[in-house]
């Protein structure tokens, strides 16, 4: 099996086991990272967390680490109710934490803190513009309440489900904090979605209220937010009674009467208080759609107590948070990493967070050191495709500001190649700054394995190890786990863990047969294939499913296929990834199509046609950067098409593969483009 680098230049690239060669016993690692990194000496003396006090925590939960996260729990949040039993696991792998204890989210977010720095800053909003708004911590409550105040005076109550389409802003934090003061769940969809991935996910969540924007800034442009909420309402949307629009863009979009509210409008004659709803620790805080092997997002489903636990601790742990601490999290709200590390862990924490609304190359390649530079950020966390796309616009831009505020660096979503890693260490980090490389899932709610900065060397290209209360393994087949440095197989976590998925909304049987089928319930399978080196240190290859990675985002290469052939023209597609120097992956799409298969301009014209309408059923993000147009598929006589061979061609590569058991072996050299 050839060696699979997630980008070109990788050298953390080893095979990874793919949905019809699961061989994961075969696969050894290629050309491993050596360089190891310590945390400084100027660091260590500051940190929260140092080596010895890493490994007593470590110590502890392998000892009992339901008494760990008892104790933890306890400890680190506000409780209205204490729980007395903390781990249920009588239904497992449907586990119940802290589940007879009652807490609000927004009380540990916001109200315990107005006593003791009310006045701090908790967030610092920039626009794309350059407009500039901060709120204290007690401004955020007095938002939050008002905002509580008028859902509920919507009719909304505890467990309705709010979906909240709005742009990277205050505002959407906002939303998400008054939900859960009311014990509303919310669903975030992000704005980059379509409006009929939005009418899928109100569907399904059977949402009550939509909060949207008539639009948000990207790239220079308006990002029409309303027009698609109401594009996803006239197609039926029946569970949707009201719609809050926040302004933003003020560009005049239309108003259904008795349906939208203008936020403004509807706040203006609200209280600043509002009695939070004491629920119970198992009440589902949020859902958040994600991409699986199947054409249907799954709604994931987080708890409030256990949820909270993990983006609270994991926030200290890894990002060594400090009160005086300007902590930026460049993820969109409309992803896990921005409700854990913008909306949650970070305000739990009582750190003033930073929130950025548009493109980092708005007006030119310097905004976000711009940005860092201005507002004092001292922990930036973005993802590697970000670090790769800045690095090709050229270290002058970074050189250009003052970045000696910054004192810790963070990379999540995809792995980081040893380059990127470098450049990110070398030229932001000027090669002081530790860098957190963060492993973690929707599914996880919080990170799972990294380097506590503190206290654990690291290596370009790893994510280091476990931290405090989770239990990996690398298992083979039979789920066996593989003992071998350098061996690959399933990354599996071993026990449960509080900020663990509950289920997926409305199908728990795809929970349990999606994350725990594999190897009968024993563990939680990530769908990611790893490796584990002889010091003890992860290295992540890749999903071993039909999941793309495209910039850091999650998407099903079914999805991309569902939305193919819902275009008249197109009779059957198949999506594989294909490496992508930048965006990590790049979607490559095989379209069948019914009738004639033009050629020349009229063929281009078409390729054109279904990108844009791949665009318009699930989004920009999922646009194929290839299409090629072909007769057939490489499929065996039982009719199973041969991805394995598809991803070759994508990469360009030669065939070597045995095509003899192909149905149509003729059909391989058009689809390489040469028929
Ligand atoms: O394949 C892994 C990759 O992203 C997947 C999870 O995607 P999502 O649920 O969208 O969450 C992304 C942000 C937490 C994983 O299965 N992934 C995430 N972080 C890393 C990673 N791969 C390698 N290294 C990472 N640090």
């Amino acid at each position: 099996m050839k060696p699979y680098a997630p980008y070109e230049g990788s050298r953390s690239g080893a095979a990874v086991p793919t949905q019809e060669d699961k061989t994961v016993s075969s696969i050894a690692s290629v050309l491993e990272e050596s360089r190891v990194f310590p945390p400084s000496a100027a660091f260590v003396a500051k940190a929260g967390l140092d080596a010895d006090r890493l490994a007593a925590l470590h110590a502890e939960a392998e000892a009992d680490f339901t008494a760990f996260w008892g104790r933890l729990a306890k400890e680190n949040l506000h409780w209205q109710t204490p729980f007395r039993q903390v781990l249920d696991d009588s239904q497992a792998p449907n586990y119940r934490w802290f589940a007879d204890g009652k807490t609000n989210v927004s009380v540990n977010c916001l109200d315990r803190h107005l006593g003791s720095q009310g006045d701090k800053l908790a967030i610092r909003f920039e626009g794309e513009k350059g407009d500039v708004r901060t709120y204290t911590y007690k401004q955020l409550h007095a938002e939050v309440c008002k905002l509580a105040n008028a859902i509920k005076s919507l009719g909304v109550q505890v467990g309705d489900r709010v979906v909240i389409y709005l742009p990277h802003s205050a505002e959407a934090v906002i939303a998400m904090q008054a939900c859960a003061r009311i014990g509303a769940t919310h669903s975030v969809v992000f704005g980059g979605f379509s409006a009929s991935s939005l009418k899928d996910r109100i569907e399904d969540a059977g949402a009550k209220l939509v909060i949207t924007a008539d639009g948000g800034w990207r790239g220079g442009n308006i990002v029409e937010l309303k027009k698609a909420v109401d594009e996803a309402l006239s197609a039926g949307g029946p569970s949707i009674t009201k719609v809050i629009v926040l302004k933003r863009t003020d560009h005049g979009v239309p108003m259904v009467a008795g349906r939208d509210l203008w936020w403004h409008e509807l706040l203006a004659t609200q209280s600043e208080r509002c009695e939070p709803e004491w629920v119970d620790a198992e009440h589902p805080l949020f859902l958040l759609y994600t991409s699986g092997s199947t054409g249907k997002p799954k709604g994931i489903q987080h708890s409030t107590g256990g949820y909270l636990l993990g983006a609270h601790l994991s926030a200290q742990w890894v990002f060594d948070l400090k009160p005086d601490d300007v902590f930026w999290c460049t993820a969109d709200v409309g992803w896990i990493t921005g409700h854990s590390y913008v909306a949650y862990g970070p305000l739990s924490n009582g750190a003033t967070v930073m929130i950025y609304e548009g493109a980092p190359t708005v007006p030119d390649a310097g905004r976000f050191w711009k940005i860092a530079q201005e507002h004092g950020v001292t922990i930036f966390y973005t993802a590697p495709t970000a670090i790769r796309a800045l690095m090709k616009l050229g270290e002058e831009w970074p050189n250009k500001y003052d970045l000696s505020k910054l004192r810790l660096l963070g990379s999540v979503g995809e792995p980081i190649n040893p380059e990127a890693w470098m450049w990110y260490h070398r030229v932001i980090g000027k090669e002081k700054l530790p860098i957190v490389d963060t492993w973690w899932q929707t599914e996880t709610g919080a990170i799972m394995i990294a380097p506590v900065p503190g206290a654990v060397p690291t290596k370009p290209g790893s994510c280091t190890k476990p931290l405090p209360g989770i239990f990996t393994a690398i298992v083979d087949e039979t789920g066996e786990p593989v003992t071998a440095p350098g061996q690959g197989g399933y990354l599996v976590i071993t026990k449960p863990w509080p900020s663990m998925l509950r289920t997926i909304w409305g199908d728990n049987a795809r929970y349990r047969s999606a994350y725990w089928g594999q190897f009968n319930n024993k563990y939680y399978v990530a769908g990611d294939g790893a490796h584990i080196d002889a010091d003890g240190y992860h290295w992540i290859m890749g999903r071993v499913d039909d999941v793309l990675n495209v910039s850091g985002h999650r998407l099903g290469t079914m999805e991309v296929e569902s939305a193919l052939v819902s275009h008249p023209r197109v009779a059957e597609a198949a999506v594989v990834g294909r490496p992508h120097e930048v965006k990590g992956e790049a979607v490559f799409a095989f379209v069948i199509l019914k009738g004639q298969r033009p050629t020349g301009a009229e063929a281009d014209a078409l390729v054109k046609e279904l990108r844009e309408h791949v665009a318009k059923q699930i989004g920009a993000i999922a646009k194929p950067d290839d299409i090629r147009l072909a007769d057939g598929l490489p499929k065996t006589r039982s009719g199973k098409i041969m991805r394995r061979l598809l991803r070759s061609i994508a990469k360009g590569e030669d065939i070597t593969q045995d095509i003899s058991t192909l149905e149509n072996p003729a059909i391989v050299a058009q689809l390489a483009g040469r028929g």
